[in-house]
């Protein structure tokens, strides 16, 4: 059966760890060889965006030329997916042509409906709900840093958006410790809330939703913020400006966490509104590697669905 890359919810821990392993074993091979060897040959990934991105579509289009595949771009004009043509139509064709399909979506919906249509492999490139992808790339990222996910102490700061249900999945399914501070009215989604329980009675961790951030970062090894505005929200930002300021990650939120404490952001960033550029550019932040393993982390996720 074809297996597709929709949620970190979907994986089992050992499938997931599975993958962190081969994310840096593929990073190693080429840092030391500078090459990997073509895995991926002959096979071309089709990339639908209904959504801008910068990290997204050259991190994969570059993890597929490294492995010796190939990667098309196709831009939200294009495909016009769901409105100039069905998003099942879409799905049969397009697997016809490519091995493997990535998709940036609004509706979470069409990244299932693509997943249940197409005849090859589908990856969530980001939609409504979760952003899996970043959420392996930032697993890597902290497994860098602390050498596992089990035992530590994750705290997002800000919206309960995309990007901090697959940090929430992530952590959770690994046995980190997982706490959202967040104002009233952006909790995360219940079911995401639900599922990531069941996740860490089975991990050992915790989760916990606060409302003042200070409390929420005290011990944190990792603090998280995203865009309080996320991609779709836009008529949204004026109100989302006045709600989120005290949940800015500046200065003074740092130095209440672990001394040790690692600051990330999947990006792109709003400096001066989540993020303030003293955090940004200091020694607490590893926004940049965290961006530069979407791609090491990807390679494994590409390869993993051909094995
Ligand atoms: N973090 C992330 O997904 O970035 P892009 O929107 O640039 O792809
Ligand atoms: N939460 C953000 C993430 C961007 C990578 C958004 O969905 O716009």
């Amino acid at each position: 059966m074809k297996k597709d890359f929709l949620s970190i919810a979907d994986y089992s821990p050992e499938a997931l760890q599975d993958i962190l392993d081969l994310a840096l074993e593929l990073k190693k091979e080429r840092k030391e060889k500078g090459e990997n060897k073509p895995i991926l040959k002959n096979k071309v990934l089709g990339m639908v965006f209904q959504k801008p991105s910068l990290r997204t579509r050259v991190s994969f289009d570059m993890a597929m030329r490294h492995l010796g595949g190939d990667a098309l771009y196709l831009s939200p004009n294009e495909i016009g997916l769901g409105q100039r043509e069905s998003v099942a139509d879409v799905a049969r064709v397009l697997a016809g042509y490519v091995d493997v399909i990535m998709a940036r979506v609004f509706a979470h919906q069409h990244v299932l409906d693509l997943a249940k249509w197409s005849e090859v492999p589908v990856i969530n490139g980001l939609s409504d709900y979760d952003h899996p992808c970043q959420g392996m790339a930032d697993a890597l990222t902290i497994v860098e840093k602390y050498g596992k996910l089990k035992g530590l102490n994750v705290t997002f700061v800000g919206d309960g958006n995309n990007v901090a249900v697959s940090m929430m999945h992530i952590c959770t399914k690994l046995g980190a410790n997982f706490t959202l501070a967040a104002p009233e009215g952006y909790d995360l989604p219940e079911k995401a809330l639900k599922e990531s329980q069941g996740f860490a009675a089975k991990s050992g961790s915790a989760i916990r939703t606060l409302r003042d951030p200070h409390e929420a970062v005290k011990n944190a090894d990792v603090i998280y913020t995203d865009t309080w505005t996320s991609m779709g929200q836009e008529e949204e930002t004026e109100k989302r400006k006045k709600v989120f300021p005290p949940y800015q990650v500046n200065e003074k939120l740092v130095s209440e966490a672990s001394k040790d404490v690692i600051v990330m952001h999947c990006l792109p960033a709003h400096r001066g509104q989540e993020i303030t550029d003293e955090v940004a550019d200091g020694p607490h932040s590893v926004l940049f590697p965290q961006a530069h393993n979407r791609m090491h982390a990807q390679k494994a996720i590409l390869v993993s669905l051909f094995r």
